[in-house]
């Protein structure tokens, strides 16, 4: 069997993987916790499933325009004016099925092979095979100084004549930082100097903690978006907990669109019409249901951190933002991939191996769940990797013993 180069430079999506593990153990009756996950629980919006419900109940379910409907449209024109301030036209954006496939017919719309495209480290783990889908070579931006937090410096350092495309995702999955508006100042100021493109994948602006603000790209440039590079990423996924329902955006000039839905008219068509509906009805229902889920999250959050700062050698980095923490273990284990797999054999913990992300010694550890579930997870690991903890522990019926070092 002959497989492209392509296909075969391209790595699982670990984060999937997990889920997919979850689901066999789950169903086998492990009492496994899974604290690797990357979406809310609760149900999607209401005004999301009776929008859908009267589409899905005329039974007429066809092919959407490939870029989204005229209704989409006005639901992303009006969400841009509401969150960044800037009035678009219907030619300035396309729907797309989850912003994941935004991203990647932007990538396709804008890179050669062998462009350079800059991202932040730690990393969303699909960027780097996205690039490397388009022919692109990725090139991670790591802080100097050991934080989550990049300079302009640490950006320009990795810049050449190939920079093609700098992406921001702020707050950032894993690490839920949100970056300062001094940054975002000063990266839209360098990529409009050196005409690169800036995306910036906004996925979780409305999930962030503290009062803490995501700075808007709009307030610092006063060119006309027909004359800028500048990219924005969003949807419906996190923010309305609508994972499934893959709806997502860009919003960019009207150029880029064009050759985006050109790309995505040969890929999968527009995105599925009933799904638009229901995302329709989420960005023009109630709003409290975001605030509501951010609510949650921050409380998850506040207690995961509580947890976490009981066990000595941790290296903790509250998160601004998302429902991810990524937390330095490596005073225990260097290795993410082994801890992680050590924590699911022994005591039944999903975690996300630092390492998927750019960072060795860390793991994901999300807050999307239960209390309950973050705090026995938390329970669980803190007795898997602590020397001194006691030889035994319960779960449920369960005796485990502690049989390694
Ligand atoms: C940073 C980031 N961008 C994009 C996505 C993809 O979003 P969607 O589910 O809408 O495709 C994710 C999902 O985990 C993400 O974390």
């Amino acid at each position: 069997m002959t497989i492209s180069l392509i296909g075969r430079g391209v790595c699982e999506s670990a984060t999937l993987k997990l889920n997919e593990t979850f689901s066999i153990l789950k169903a086998k009756g492990e009492p496994v916790i899974h604290l690797g996950g990357g979406e809310p629980k609760c149900k999607a919006p209401f005004d999301a499933l009776t929008t859908a419900a009267g589409l899905l109940n005329s039974g007429e379910i066809r092919y959407a325009p490939v870029d989204g409907t005229v209704e989409m449209k006005q639901a992303i024109i009006r969400y841009t004016y509401e969150y960044y301030g800037r009035k678009v036209s219907p030619e300035n954006v396309i729907a797309s099925s989850g912003a994941k496939q935004a991203i990647m017919v932007a990538m396709q719309a804008i890179l050669n092979p062998q462009d350079e495209v800059i991202f932040m480290a730690p990393f969303y783990v699909s960027y780097p095979e996205m690039i490397k889908l388009c022919g692109g070579i990725p090139i991670p931006t790591y802080a100097e100084d050991g934080t989550f937090y990049p300079t302009i410096q640490d950006v320009t350092r990795n810049v050449t004549s190939y920079t093609k495309l700098i992406i921001i995702n702020s707050p950032n999955n894993p690490t839920g930082a949100i970056y300062s508006a001094e940054f975002i100042k000063e990266i839209v100021e360098f990529c409009e100097e050196k005409g690169i493109y800036l995306m910036m994948d906004d996925i979780y602006h409305r999930l962030i903690f503290d009062s803490k603000k995501v700075a808007n790209p709009f307030d610092f440039t006063n060119k006309d978006l027909e004359n800028s590079k500048l990219i924005i990423i969003n949807g419906v996924s996190k923010q309305y907990a609508m994972t499934g329902f893959r709806i997502g955006w860009a919003v960019a000039n009207k150029k880029l669109i064009k050759v985006m839905s050109n790309i995505q008219g040969h890929q999968t068509s527009g995105p599925s019409i009933l799904l638009q509906k229901a995302a329709i009805g989420a960005i023009n229902g109630l709003q409290s249901y975001v605030e509501s889920l951010r609510i949650t999250l921050e409380n998850n959050r506040n207690v995961l951190m509580q947890y976490l700062k009981t066990m000595d050698g941790l290296k903790i980095t509250v998160p601004d933002g998302t429902f991810y923490s990524f937390i330095d273990f490596s005073a225990y284990y260097k290795d993410s991939a082994a801890l992680s797999k050590l924590l699911l054999d022994k005591v039944k913990v999903l975690t996300v191996p630092g390492i998927e992300f750019g960072a060795e010694g860390h793991l994901r550890i999300s807050f999307c769940g239960s209390i309950k579930d973050i705090t026995e997870g938390v329970e669980r690991i803190k007795w898997a990797i602590d020397p001194s903890s006691s030889n035994e522990l319960f779960i449920g019926q369960r005796k485990l013993i502690r049989d390694w070092k």
